[in-house]
């Protein structure tokens, strides 16, 4: 299947689900039990920062950006539905605010050589083009620029509940587009290795500071928890989520 088609695919997923995921997974936190930001501190002063959000969502990461004083909050996403809600959640912001309805796998004009920090919160992994994207993060950054990302953690979908034990159905090494079993095979996903990941940045350009993969676990668990995607009980066999902090070199 061409990219194009892909990308097409997983809008019409967006534009009908966007409603459930209204302000799900945001800053300060970076995916489900896993540390916040309050707690790792990846971001340091934002302060004046100029910040892009890479699929921003209902843009209440950016919010958070500018609630710690970002001088500039950019946002691309390819649901119009998100672009609008992040729209309205941004007005009144003083810090200008642009916002691009874009796969990320392409510049809608984006300025290159121009922020200081570009950010991904559990959007990355749906590209369908791993490196085409991050060659565009990298060139939208300048030399020294910060990239955080957040994003399901490869290991956590390959491993299945069945009954009171955890099975493994898939292989973790095989990599490629595949219909996602929790959006009911509705949208596609490509399953990459954490290394690909790793080896991606590299081979575009990044310096890797940081790679997290912790997990953190409630004090109370919630009722049903278990028959959630991410539970409290797999969670204490596999991590959920995982976080990488890179820079452009300089
Ligand atoms: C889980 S949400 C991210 C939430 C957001 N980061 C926040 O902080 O509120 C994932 C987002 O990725 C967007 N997305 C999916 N595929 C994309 C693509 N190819 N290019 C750009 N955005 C994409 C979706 O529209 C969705 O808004």
């Amino acid at each position: 299947m061409k990219t194009s088609e892909m990308i097409q695919i997983n809008k019409q997923g967006w534009e009908k689900s966007a409603k459930r995921f209204f302000g799900r997974t945001a800053l300060p936190e970076l995916g489900p039990l896993a540390p916040t930001e309050d707690d790792l501190n990846l971001f340091g002063d934002i302060q004046g920062k100029k910040v892009l959000d890479i699929g921003c969502g209902s843009g209440h990461s950016l919010e958070y950006m500018g609630s710690k004083g970002a001088l500039e909050l950019w946002g691309i996403d390819l649901t119009t539905k998100q672009i609008e809600t992040a729209t309205e959640l941004l007005v009144g912001q003083q810090a200008l605010v642009k916002l691009f309805e874009s796969p990320m796998e392409e510049n809608p004009g984006l300025p290159t050589n121009y922020f200081d920090i570009a950010y991904s919160i559990y959007a990355l992994g749906w590209t369908v083009d791993l490196e085409k994207t991050l060659e565009n993060i990298h060139s939208y950054l300048i030399p020294g620029g910060t990239f955080i990302f957040s994003w399901e953690h490869p290991i956590h979908d390959r491993v299945k509940r069945d009954g009171p034990k955890f099975t493994f159905e898939k292989s973790y090494l095989e990599e490629g587009p595949e219909y996602n079993e929790a959006w009911n095979h509705s949208v596609i996903i490509y399953h990459r290795k954490l290394t690909t990941y790793i080896n991606t940045l590299i081979k575009v350009g990044f310096e890797i500071e940081k790679v997290i993969d912790d997990v953190v676990l409630p004090d109370i668990v919630p009722e049903g928890n278990d028959l959630r995607w991410y539970s409290v009980e797999k969670a204490k066999l596999v991590p959920a989520t995982f976080i990488i902090k890179a820079k452009k070199k300089k």
